[in-house]
């Protein structure tokens, strides 16, 4: 069965549309790669002036909107300087899991949009649009998720049960656990783009993932993994959550080395890869506190805490987040840092 792992949907204060801005800077940072990549990579063969887009992965927003805008105004560019644009239409197609808050999405489209838009629901490792349709699709931090938990670190009386949360901790076989599932899913997901891109379509990957000889639970991403893992501890130890459900939560998320995201697509073999780019997105803006830290991962992880222990315990759970967060700035603030990418895949 797979596990859904949805952002905490809405406008309100604690919902991911108001707390993204970090994953956003990414966008902002790799704009003139992208708008490069387009222009000189995309070889769309242009019959009908209607250019279809898509992103894998969108949540509520805003980021998916600064996503598709900037590819949009990459591809006019690019057919304005060849003198062959006449007016191209753009039809986006925003793709989540079924339990995305999309009402939230279509309410905050951007009003001077000149896109015509669809939600296509459903799981990215499957095909959601048709077969051949499609020029330009984006996923930006959807890839470190895996389909589901592998079975055997979530069972207690496995030799490979992990008692943690997460994959952070050192056990190999945990982390091999994880990594068999990922690249099963990576597979997936490549597989089904290049049935829906057409020839000399792209592909433009955007997240993080770890430098070589970089552990997980050395990076901040794995610090703040164990300490909301810690949080629920001290829960269940104060009867608040149950031991035995604890005990089988699994967070459904592996985040690659580079070389292991780098085989997989070269493994898959339906695309070149046009751009490899590691990209630094430093948002100096934004101060890393507790207040950050513990609304960022309560908008990312707390809606599959709440869909495991209820709304209430995914609350208290994060009040004790953000007073251990407080406790371990100075760890946090000597964390190894992960890697953000910019990939760019064209469909042979
Ligand atoms: C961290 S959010 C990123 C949202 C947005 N792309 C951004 O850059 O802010 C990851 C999104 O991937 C979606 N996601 C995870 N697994 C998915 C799957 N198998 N199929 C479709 N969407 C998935 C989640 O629901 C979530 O909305």
């Amino acid at each position: 069965m797979s596990t859904s792992f949805t952002m905490i949907g809405g406008e309100g204060p604690d919902s991911y549309q108001k707390h993204s801005k970090w994953q956003g800077g990414l966008l902002e940072a790799a704009k003139e790669k992208i708008n490069e990549a387009i222009s000189t990579k995309l070889d769309i063969d242009f019959t009908s002036n209607l250019v279809n887009i898509a992103d894998f992965g969108c949540s509520t927003g805003p980021n998916t909107f600064k996503a598709v805008q900037t590819i949009i105004d990459a591809v006019e560019h690019k057919y304005q300087k060849e003198n062959n644009y006449e007016e191209i239409e753009f039809q986006v197609f925003f793709n989540d899991s079924s339990n995305n808050d999309f009402n939230t999405l279509f309410k905050t489209l951007p009003q001077a949009r000149r896109y015509y838009t669809a939600g296509v629901p459903g799981s990215f490792f499957g095909s959601v649009l048709p077969k051949r349709t499609l020029h330009v699709g984006v996923s930006s931090y959807s890839l470190h998720f895996v389909s589901t938990v592998p079975k055997e670190i979530k069972d207690h009386d496995s030799q490979v049960w992990n008692k943690d949360i997460h994959c952070t901790g050192l056990s190999k076989e945990v982390v091999k656990a994880y990594l068999d599932q990922y690249k099963i899913d990576m597979g997936s997901y490549l597989n089904a783009r290049a049935q829906e891109l057409l020839s000399g379509g792209l592909l433009l990957l955007l997240g993080s993932c770890l430098p070589n000889g970089v552990q997980m639970s050395e990076t901040l991403n794995g610090m703040m993994l164990d300490c909301i893992g810690s949080a629920l501890n001290d829960m269940a130890e104060k009867g608040l959550i149950d031991q035995e459900k604890l005990d089988t939560f699994k967070l459904p998320i592996y985040v690659a080395y580079a070389s292991e995201l780098k085989q997989t697509i070269e493994d898959n073999g339906f695309y070149t890869i046009e751009r490899f780019d590691i990209i630094s997105n430093e948002n100096e803006e934004i101060p890393i506190d507790e207040e950050f830290l513990t609304v960022s991962f309560k908008v990312t992880v707390g809606g599959i805490v709440a869909s495991q222990f209820g709304q209430d315990a995914m609350e208290k759970t994060f009040e004790v987040v953000k007073i251990k967060t407080q406790e371990i700035l100075p760890q946090l603030a000597n964390a190894k840092p992960e890697m953000q990418y910019l990939i760019v895949l064209r469909r042979i």
